[in-house]
């Protein structure tokens, strides 16, 4: 006779091997990949995170689509630019759901822009985007903003006088700074405590979202709800980032509807009115509350990632650095106020900026996707609601389309005759129809602080320092290992 304890083993073995049979039911007719366990799928090859050099090792092995499992949810990985594109820009609507993994929808409710879907999502994107547009992006108002800000952050650095210093805070001081002017209708002091408060929980916010503790929320919601650890942290900075957009929300609200609306609350808050009693319309305060949070979440980390690694780039290679200067003395010649529309006579520094971005690809394999219908990518016939990774690393570093991949090289951006030109295969603000809505905005932002800073000072290494580290920390954006520079005026 079975005793009590191997009865129990055995249930438990039957479970596993149902779970496993599962599994491979479902993998059926999906892109080969890794086996995976029951429980954590492929986790454990992952090592729990979302790494591109784990990605890039895989797709060596199974080619440019294969399947990963998040715990007991597949994951189709697109690799390369053709693949990718044949995913997102040729399916662009099929491929246009985002999914809504249980720490994302616990922390955001499937609400706003970046982790919403179908009609919220479309309603709420087109507003965001007509916002931005209205508030000036393209047209003077944004940009002069910016080039206030760029000078802010000017003065700031030349009040060190050229000792060593840490950029990474003041540089997100400024990048937030400009989407604040554009979501709450004002900046904030540099020395104000209750913002760097909010930049503070915005960085410790967007690092818990990229941390192995997320990927185990979604693979075990019932469990880590109620567990202490890390990820209850993200739920305490995400409530502080809500206190303050509410505070904000009810400043608004006192000072009446305003005649001449001047950022996106005054402009959600007329639209509510409008909208009130409509049974189609999204607009409430949840959605105003977390569109405001995505804009300044995926509005200052990425811009001000990308600045970071900007300056790492320009001491790593002082050649580079002299021929920026070089470039910019010689079309612009003394100090003047940078606009966007310079970039045309400024090919190598153009060059430069697009080569930090793809360099620096700060936010690694990309966001994910889900398949709003049946699709066929590459042979494969995918069902509704898989989950699809267009793995933008590997299109920002496939050889097919960039000479050397593996290094800093503005010359991917140019001609022979050292005329700017576009690449296909750059696509660090993704595509098709989920592509970044803040695109613009960040590349205006890029070029006028970039161009600014280097118009105003030479960077270079501490005396005594001798190696610069280009490898990243990885986070939900890759960023720079903490580094310290000294800025000398021209
Ligand atoms: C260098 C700067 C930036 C980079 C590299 C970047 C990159 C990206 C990427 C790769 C995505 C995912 C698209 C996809 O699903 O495939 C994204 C989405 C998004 N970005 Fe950006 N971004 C930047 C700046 C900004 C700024 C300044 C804003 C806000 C004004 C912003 C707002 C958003 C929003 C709201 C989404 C979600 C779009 C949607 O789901 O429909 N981003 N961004």
């Amino acid at each position: 006779m079975w005793n009590l304890t191997e009865l129990l083993l055995l249930l438990l073995l039957c479970f596993f091997i149902i779970k496993y049979l599962k599994i491979i039911w479902v993998a059926r007719g999906l892109p080969p990949g890794p086996i995976p366990l029951p429980f954590i799928g492929n986790l454990w090859t992952l090592s729990f995170k979302l790494h591109p050099e784990t990605f890039k090792h895989l797709s060596i092995l199974y080619g440019n689509i294969y399947t990963v499992w998040l715990g007991e949810t597949p994951l189709v990985v697109l690799n390369g630019c053709k693949s990718v594109k044949d995913g997102i820009v040729s399916h662009s609507e099929e491929l246009s759901g985002r999914p809504v993994t249980s720490f994302l929808k616990d922390l955001l409710g499937g609400k706003g822009v970046v982790s919403s879907n179908g009609h919220i999502w479309k309603q709420q994107r087109r507003f965001g985007l007509m916002t931005l547009k209205n508030l000036g992006l393209g047209k003077c108002k944004l940009e002069s903003r910016i080039q206030e800000e760029a000078q802010c952050l000017v003065e700031s650095i030349t009040a060190r006088n050229g000792e060593s210093l840490d950029p990474s805070a003041i540089i997100t001081h400024s990048v937030a700074n400009v989407i604040s002017a554009v979501v709450f209708g004002h900046r904030f002091s540099i020395d104000d405590g209750i913002f760097q408060n909010l930049v503070r929980c915005n960085h410790g916010l967007v690092e818990s979202m990229g941390s192995t503790w997320g990927r185990i929320y979604d693979s075990f919601p019932w469990l880590m709800k109620h567990v202490p650890g890390p990820h209850q942290k993200a739920f305490s900075l995400i409530d502080y980032l809500h206190q303050f957009i509410i505070n904000e929300i009810r400043i608004h609200k006192e000072n009446g509807l305003a005649e001449e609306p001047e950022d996106v609350i005054d402009y959600y808050l007329a639209q509510i009115s409008n909208t009130t009693g409509n049974a189609n319309s999204t607009f409430d305060e949840e959605n105003l509350i977390t569109l405001v949070t995505d804009l300044f979440a995926a509005g200052t980390e990425t811009t001000a990632t990308s600045l970071q690694w900007a300056l790492l780039y320009m001491v790593a290679y002082p050649h580079v650095q002299r021929k920026v200067h070089k470039e910019l003395d010689a079309v612009l010649g003394g100090p003047q106020l940078i606009s966007y529309e310079d970039r045309k006579r400024l090919p190598y520094t153009n060059a430069v900026i697009h080569e930090i971005q793809r360099f620096g690809n700060i936010v690694a394999v990309g966001l994910a996707r889900t398949c709003i219908k049946d699709v066929t990518i590459s042979g494969y016939s995918l069902q509704k609601n898989t989950m699809v990774l267009p793995n933008l690393d590997s299109v920002l570093h496939d050889a097919q389309y960039w000479h050397t991949p593996n290094q800093f090289n503005p010359q991917h951006f140019l001609d022979n005759d050292g005329n700017f030109c576009v690449n296909e295969a750059f696509l660090p603000f993704s595509a098709g129809h989920r592509v970044c809505l803040g695109e613009q905005l960040a590349r205006y932002e890029l070029f006028i602080f970039f161009t600014t800073l280097m118009q105003s000072f030479k960077f270079q290494l501490p005396q005594g320092v001798t190696e610069v580290n280009t490898k990243y920390v990885f986070s939900l954006t890759l960023q720079p290992h903490p580094y310290k520079i000294c800025a000398f005026p021209r």
